[in-house]
């Protein structure tokens, strides 16, 4: 069969680039079928875009094939293209030919029904034939496009920063670790793991992060930006945490916290306002079906100046909160999700970036600031997701970083000599930061669960597909 010839359905009901009597080809799959004495109406989608095209058959008798074709079946529809009679869709297709391409029986898991997210999660293998996760996938690629567009016109370069890594970038010791050991037969060397006997001739992990080769490139390049998977094994199982999700980390040489500040700030407004321009219809999906208040939501965000508050300051408006927290708040806790999203969400009612937090609770990497009890440290924190950012201005001083990593009681210290190397020669100010990707698409969908933007989610307890 000739499948070249074919006309994407995005390109007749969304760019409107077929002209009306074109004889057009389509392939895709059935949404629904009706079919009465004289006239069956079948509706195809293709995944091109959120709509579906409907074909219309007269005659139907002299169809046999009709009867094979229900929900889910695979088919070729061939016919001239005119403007609707029905609501709702400017053209349809008057069917010269239909051919089923590939059968799909009543056992078929997705029908006319709706189904709920859970219930998804469970045939993630069928759900991108779904209208929330078709959107979904659409949206997450033009946001990927969006990405690389803000970045490359600003002149940042993209760099790819390793996935095996030896080192454990935010210390949180969350690491997964890479081994070709014989699990049955560990090497021991004095009681202890005889790391070098394994592949790499040295302990190894799925990276947390690309932060720290990211600044290596950073202070030789100018600005960078990578963008690509990290992998955290926290056992937390809620609706924002996964165990493997996509992160984009810009990092600039000659920067501070205020100009980290201003491009996490520009970048988030960016894809917002590319969500809403370039998706508009899968957005108006899901500000129907998912979140209702999407869209005043997005443009609240884009036309608003994102609040600044320091730590401490936030501290001080928890304490004298009414709300009663399920963890006490004092200066020096580390922000609890509950926390974060009171202020955001009921305090600011927009976008916080917070500042300027306790040493103790940041990585080693953030820069100390004169109070000595305060590093440069960023967090974007948004309603509903709570923190979608976080990043720093990065300790450039040699002296000062070695000092704070051995105070961290840094693991395999010598290892990072080349994260040192770059503050002995040459060494500038620089800063950076990290959006997860996921939380951003959840944010910008609405969708309320990171397994459901993720199209193959990894969590505790589940690596299917
Ligand atoms: O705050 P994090 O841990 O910062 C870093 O990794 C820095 N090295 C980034 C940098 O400065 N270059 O992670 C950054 C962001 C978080 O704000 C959050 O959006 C996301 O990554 N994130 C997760 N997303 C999904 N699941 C998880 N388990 C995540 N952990 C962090
Ligand atoms: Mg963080």
């Amino acid at each position: 069969m000739d499948y070249k010839t074919r006309t994407k359905i995005a390109v007749i009901l969304i760019e409107d680039r077929v002209a009306v009597d074109s004889d057009v080809i389509i392939l895709g799959w059935v949404r629904t079928i009706r079919v009465s004495k004289n006239v069956a109406f079948v509706e195809v989608n293709d995944g091109s875009c959120m709509k579906n095209i409907q074909g219309v058959i007269e005659q139907p008798e002299n169809l046999p094939v009709l009867d094979k074709i229900t929900t889910g079946a695979s088919v070729r529809m061939q016919g001239r293209l005119v403007a609707s009679q029905g609501k709702g869709q400017k053209y349809e297709i008057e069917v010269k030919s239909l051919l089923l391409v590939g059968e799909a029986d009543t056992s078929y898991p997705i029908q006319t029904k709706r189904h709920s997210f859970e219930f998804l999660r469970e045939i993630a293998h069928l759900r991108p034939r779904t209208n929330t996760f078709g959107a979904v996938n659409r949206v997450r690629s033009k946001i990927a496009y969006a990405i690389h567009k803000f970045y490359q016109d600003k002149g940042f370069y993209y760099i790819h920063t390793p996935l095996i890594s030896a080192s454990d970038c935010e210390g949180a010791g969350d690491l997964f670790h890479i081994t070709t050991f014989d699990l049955d037969n560990i090497p021991r060397k004095d009681g202890q793991i005889d790391w070098h006997e394994d592949f790499f001739g040295d302990e190894t992990y799925l990276t947390v992060s690309g932060q720290l080769e990211g600044e290596l490139l950073a202070t030789a390049l100018g600005d960078i930006y990578t963008f690509g998977p990290t992998f955290r094994a926290e056992n937390s199982n809620t609706s924002r945490h996964a165990s493997e999700f996509w992160m984009i980390e810009p990092e600039m040489a000659w920067a501070e916290l205020d100009d980290n500040m201003d491009l996490a700030e520009e970048f988030l407004k960016y894809l917002f306002r590319f969500a809403l321009e370039e998706c508009a219809d899968d957005m108006e999906f899901f500000g129907r079906w998912v979140d209702k208040e999407l869209h005043r939501t997005l443009e609240g965000v884009i036309t608003a100046e994102f609040e600044r508050c320091s730590y401490t300051e936030a501290i001080t408006l928890l304490e004298k909160a009414k709300q009663k927290f399920e963890f006490p708040v004092k200066w020096g806790v580390d922000m609890q999700s509950e926390h974060e999203r009171y202020l955001t969400e009921k305090i600011f009612k927009k976008p916080v970036i917070l500042y300027d937090y306790p040493e103790e609770i940041k990585s080693f990497y953030m820069r100390v600031n004169d109070d000595g009890r305060t590093v440069r440290a960023m967090d974007v924190l948004v309603p509903k997701v709570g923190e979608i950012i976080g990043g720093s201005q990065r300790e450039e001083r040699y002296d000062v970083l070695k000092a704070r990593m051995e105070k961290k009681g840094i693991k395999n210290l010598d290892n990072y000599y080349w994260y040192l190397d770059i503050r002995r020669w040459g060494s500038v100010p620089h800063a950076g930061f990290g959006l997860g990707f996921d939380r951003a698409l959840m944010y910008i969908t609405g969708m309320a669960n990171i397994r459901d933007v993720t199209p193959f989610p990894r969590v505790p307890n589940w690596a299917k597909f």
